[in-house]
């Protein structure tokens, strides 16, 4: 589903005659309104949690004062239920993951631009994430949010498992909301994509992926995965995941 953004200028340049640039038109590809309602929500993501989408259980996808919360909370110790996928490890939280039904596709026609509001846990055993990750094959992967048990918000570009560039940008302990945003857009070899990535509405940093051009990738927003990578052990209670004000934009095609 896909919404004019600027419906506005549009109508005020057609009004007046002048110069249409393709280019500068932009395409809203969600809506910064998309956390507003169930029904909203569930016509531009999908979701799930440990055992598979339910759009009636808000135990951990839930809704808001039009901001998503994602909610983990420890399982039994005593016989923690295993995961279906091969090794079938332990599954110490229930938690919550949602992928944007629009895969996002860099070509040297268009431009990305990504953007939201995040309340990050830091905690030791807790890993947010708000990243893009390929339809097809792995990677591509870029990291717009990363949160790994540390006062830390990685930026990473994956180019193979091994090369990878990451950022890392101190982020305040106080679950106060933050704003992240990233650009993508191809570069002039047609192949590479160039990242540019804010924190506040400052630059932080600009990475490159390989051969990402034409590459769909979900937009994914989970906190399904907790300990690992961010330490161990996870919080004895429940952490929560929010996020606001999440637009992506196209301009171009
Ligand atoms: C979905 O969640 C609701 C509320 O927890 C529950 O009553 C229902 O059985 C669940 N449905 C499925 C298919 O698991
Ligand atoms: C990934 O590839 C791009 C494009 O070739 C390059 O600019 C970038 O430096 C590479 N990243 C790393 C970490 O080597």
């Amino acid at each position: 589903m896909i919404f004019p953004s600027n419906l506005k200028a549009t109508l005020a340049l057609t009004a007046t005659a002048i110069y249409f640039h393709p280019a500068h038109a932009a395409t809203t590809v969600i809506p910064s309104t998309s956390f507003s309602s169930y029904s909203t929500f569930e016509s531009f993501w999908w979701g799930s949690d440990h055992n598979g989408r339910n759009s009636t259980d808000h135990s951990h996808i839930a809704l808001a004062s039009s901001t998503l919360s994602l909610i983990a909370t420890p399982t039994s110790n005593a016989v923690p239920p295993t995961s279906t996928a091969n090794p079938n490890p332990a599954i110490h939280y229930a938690s919550g993951a949602i992928h944007a039904q629009s895969q996002i596709t860099v070509t040297s026609a268009n431009a990305y631009t990504i953007s939201g509001e995040f309340s990050s846990p830091t905690a030791v055993g807790t890993w947010p994430a708000f990243f893009q990750q390929a339809v097809n094959s792995w990677p591509p992967e870029t990291d717009i949010g990363e949160w790994k048990g540390t006062a830390n918000n990685w930026f990473n570009t994956f180019n193979t498992s091994s090369i990878v560039k990451s950022t890392l940008v101190s982020w305040p302990t106080d679950l106060s909301f933050h704003a992240l945003k990233a650009v993508l857009t191809a570069e002039s070899n047609g192949a590479d994509v160039k990242i540019d990535f804010y924190m506040d509405n400052v630059l932080q940093t600009t990475q490159y992926g390989q051969g990402f051009v034409g590459q769909p990738l979900w937009l994914i927003i989970n906190l399904q995965q907790m300990e690992g990578s961010s330490g161990t052990p996870g919080p004895s209670g429940t952490t929560t995941y929010k996020v606001r004000n999440l637009e992506v934009t196209r301009s171009g095609s």
